[in-house]
C-alpha cells in the first residue's frame, strides 16, 4: 500500500489544526497507525467485513471505495469539540454522521447507540466504544449500552451463566468509564420485550435470500441466529421508538458495517410514505429526473414559475429538447423521452412528491388533508406544488406517527480502527498477550505492554540515526488511542520524539507500562465502587434462563 498516497489524502485538514506539522502529526499519527502495514505486506489488500468472522482491514481506503464509507475527517469541522479519537483519526469513517452532528451544533435531540457481546472480558478495544457513547451523551445524547445476550448465545455459543458474568463486567467498565446510568440506559436484549416485538416487526421486511447474501447464511445457520440479526435491527432503532425518531449515531467497528446497511434499508423499509420530487405527474428514476430538469431549466422553466405571462414548458417540448441536447444517447436519455412524450401536452412543473409505500389507507386519507395549498392526488402518491422537501419530510413523518407507524430515521455510524495487538497482528480476545483486559491486574498489564512488539529499530544507534516507526508501533498507538487521553499535545512529542529518533523503545515503554498502570488502577477502582451500587440499577445481571 502507498503510504505517501495515503498522508495525502488525510492530508487536508481542517482549519483549527494550528500548523501544517500539526496536520501532518494527526494523520500520521491517528490514521497510519493501523498496523495496516503487516496485513498488506503479506499481500492481502482485501477487506472483510464479516460481524462474525475474523474481520481485518488491510488498507482502511478501501472501506471508502468499496463500502461507500465517508471520510470522518471531512466533516470534523462541523462537528462540535470533537473527541480525542476524532482528532486523531482513529474514528476515520462515517455513515450519515452529518445528522447527528448538526442535531449537536443545534441542541436538537439524538441518541447514541451500542452493543457487546459478552464473549470475554472487556479489554481496551472496547474501551474506545465505550468512550465514544459516554461522550454522545456528555453532549446531551440519549445514550444506550447494551448487552447482545442473544447473539453471544446464538452466534458463539456461549451459556447463560458465562453471559452472566461477562455482561456485569461489561456494564461495570461502561459505568467506571463515565456513562451515567440516570441520564442513559442499559438493557440485555433478552430482557428487552420492546426491541423484541420491534425485531419481530422487522424481520418482516427481510427474508432468508437477503439475509443469505448479506451475511452468507446458507441452509446449516441455525434460526436464533438470523433471529439475533433481526434483533440487533431492532436495537440499532430502539432509540427511536423508545422515544421520537432523531437522528442516532451507532459507535461501532467497521465489521459491524453490514449490520448498518442493513438497519438503514430496513428503517427505509417501515416507512409509510417516500418523498421525492418530481417534475410532471409520472415517476422518473434520479437521473431520468435530472435530465427532465435540465431541459425544464433551459427551456425558461424558472419563468414559468416566476412570471404568468411566460409560455408552460410542456413535456413532449422538454422531449425535443433531450432529443436534440443529450449527445450520448443512453437509457435514461431514452426512458425520459419515452416518458415526456406519453405525457404530451402536460406542463413540466417542479413538486414534491409523497409516495405511498405502504401506508394504511386512513393514514393516505389524512396526508392528503394535511397537504397544503396546491396538490394533486393520484392512486399511489401526491403531488404538492407548495411544500418544500424539508417541510413535506416533516410532514410524512408525522402522519405517519399519528398513525401508528415508526417514522425512523436512517441510523448513522461512526467507525475507528482497530487496534493492533500488542504482539503484532491483530488484537484479539482470544490472545491474552495481544490486549490488555480491563480487568487485568495492574502490574499484568505493566508487563504486557513491556512485552509489546514495537516500531524500533536493531539498535539504539539505528533508532537514534533513522528514528522508531511510530506509525507501526502498537505502543505507540497505546498513546494515541488511550494512554494520552486528551492530551494532544503529549500524543504529538511521542510521536516526534520517536520519529525524531530522540526516544528510544525501552524508556518509551517503561513510561507507557507506567501509565497504563496508572490507568488500570483508577479503573478498577472504579469499577468496584460501581460493583457496591450496581443493585440499586435496572438493568438485571442474573438471568434465569437455562442452558
Ligand atoms: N453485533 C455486535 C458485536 O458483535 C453487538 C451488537 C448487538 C450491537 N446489537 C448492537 C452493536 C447494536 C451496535 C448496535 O459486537
Ligand atoms: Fe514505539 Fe516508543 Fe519505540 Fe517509538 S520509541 S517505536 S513509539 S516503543
Amino acid at each position: 500500500m502507498s503510504r505517501d498516497a495515503d498522508s495525502h489524502e488525510t492530508g487536508a485538514s481542517p482549519s483549527d489544526q494550528p500548523s501544517s506539522d500539526g496536520e501532518r502529526w494527526r494523520s500520521s499519527s491517528g490514521l497510519r497507525s493501523d498496523g495496516g502495514e503487516t496485513s498488506a505486506a503479506a499481500g492481502a489488500d482485501e477487506v472483510a467485513l464479516d460481524p462474525w468472522g475474523s474481520s481485518s482491514v488491510a488498507d482502511y481506503r478501501k472501506l471508502f471505495e468499496d463500502f461507500g464509507i465517508a471520510e470522518f475527517e471531512d466533516l470534523l469541522d462541523g462537528v462540535p469539540s470533537p473527541h480525542y479519537l476524532m482528532r486523531r483519526g482513529v474514528i476515520f469513517g462515517h455513515r450519515d454522521y452529518e445528522p447527528v452532528a448538526e442535531a449537536m451544533r443545534e441542541g436538537e435531540p439524538f441518541a447514541a447507540l451500542s452493543g457487546f457481546m459478552p464473549t470475554g472480558d472487556p479489554h481496551i478495544g472496547h474501551k474506545l466504544v465505550f468512550d465514544e457513547i459516554i461522550w454522545h451523551q456528555e453532549r446531551g445524547g440519549d445514550a444506550y449500552g447494551l448487552i447482545a445476550d442473544l447473539e453471544a448465545h446464538s452466534a458463539r455459543g456461549m451459556t447463560w451463566d458465562e453471559i452472566d458474568e461477562h455482561a456485569r463486567d461489561y456494564v461495570l467498565s461502561l459505568l467506571a468509564l463515565g456513562f451515567d446510568p440516570e441520564e442513559g440506559t442499559l438493557y440485555r436484549q433478552s430482557d428487552n420485550r420492546e426491541v423484541q416485538d420491534l425485531a419481530f416487526e422487522l424481520g418482516a421486511e427481510a427474508n432468508f435470500s437477503e439475509l443469505g447474501s448479506i451475511y452468507g447464511f446458507d441452509g446449516e445457520t441455525d434460526v436464533s441466529h438470523m433471529q439475533s440479526v433481526v434483533t440487533q435491527m431492532a436495537d440499532i432503532l430502539y432509540p427511536q421508538v423508545a422515544d421520537e425518531p432523531k437522528p442516532t449515531v451507532i459507535p461501532v467497528g467497521p465489521d459491524q458495517d453490514p449490520h448498518m446497511r442493513l438497519a438503514r434499508d430496513l428503517a427505509a423499509r417501515t416507512r409509510y410514505f417516500g418523498v421525492t420530487e418530481a417534475y410532471a405527474s409520472f415517476e422518473a428514476t434520479p437521473t431520468e429526473r435530472r435530465l427532465i430538469g435540465e431541459a425544464y431549466e433551459d427551456l425558461g422553466g424558472e419563468d414559468v414559475r416566476t412570471d404568468d405571462d411566460a409560455e408552460d414548458v410542456r413535456c413532449e417540448d422538454a422531449a425535443d429538447w433531450l432529443r436534440e441536447h443529450e449527445p450520448a444517447p443512453d437509457d435514461a436519455r431514452q426512458t425520459a423521452i419515452e416518458k415526456l412524450d406519453a405525457a404530451g401536452m402536460e406542463p413540466v412543473r417542479p413538486r414534491v412528491r409523497f409516495l405511498d409505500q405502504h401506508a394504511p389507507e386512513d393514514a393516505f386519507e389524512a396526508l392528503i388533508e394535511a397537504v397544503d395549498g396546491e396538490k394533486r392526488v393520484y392512486d399511489a402518491h401526491i403531488d404538492t406544488f407548495e411544500l418544500s422537501r424539508e417541510e413535506a419530510d416533516e410532514l410524512a413523518r408525522e402522519v405517519e406517527l399519528d398513525h401508528g407507524g415508526y417514522g425512523f430515521r436512517p441510523p448513522s455510524s461512526i467507525y475507528h480502527r482497530f487496534m493492533t495487538g500488542l504482539t503484532g497482528g491483530k488484537m484479539s480476545s482470544s490472545i491474552p498477550a495481544s490486549h490488555i483486559s480491563l480487568l487485568d491486574d495492574p502490574e499484568d498489564g505493566y508487563d504486557k505492554v513491556k512485552s509489546a512488539t514495537t516500531g524500533g529499530r536493531q539498535s539504539a544507534e539505528e533508532q537514534r540515526e533513522k528514528g522508531g516507526k511510530a506509525d507501526e508501533c502498537p505502543v505507540y498507538e497505546l498513546y494515541a488511542y488511550l494512554l494520552a487521553g486528551e492530551d494532544d499535545e503529549f500524543a504529538k512529542e511521542v510521536y516526534d520524539e520517536c520519529v525524531g529518533g530522540e526516544r528510544l523503545c525501552g524508556d518509551c515503554k517503561e513510561q507507557a507500562a507506567q501509565l497504563m498502570t496508572e490507568f488500570l488502577e483508577d479503573h478498577q477502582e472504579k469499577r468496584e465502587e460501581w460493583a457496591e451500587k450496581l443493585d440499586e440499577l435496572d438493568i438485571d445481571l442474573d438471568s434465569d434462563r437455562k442452558r
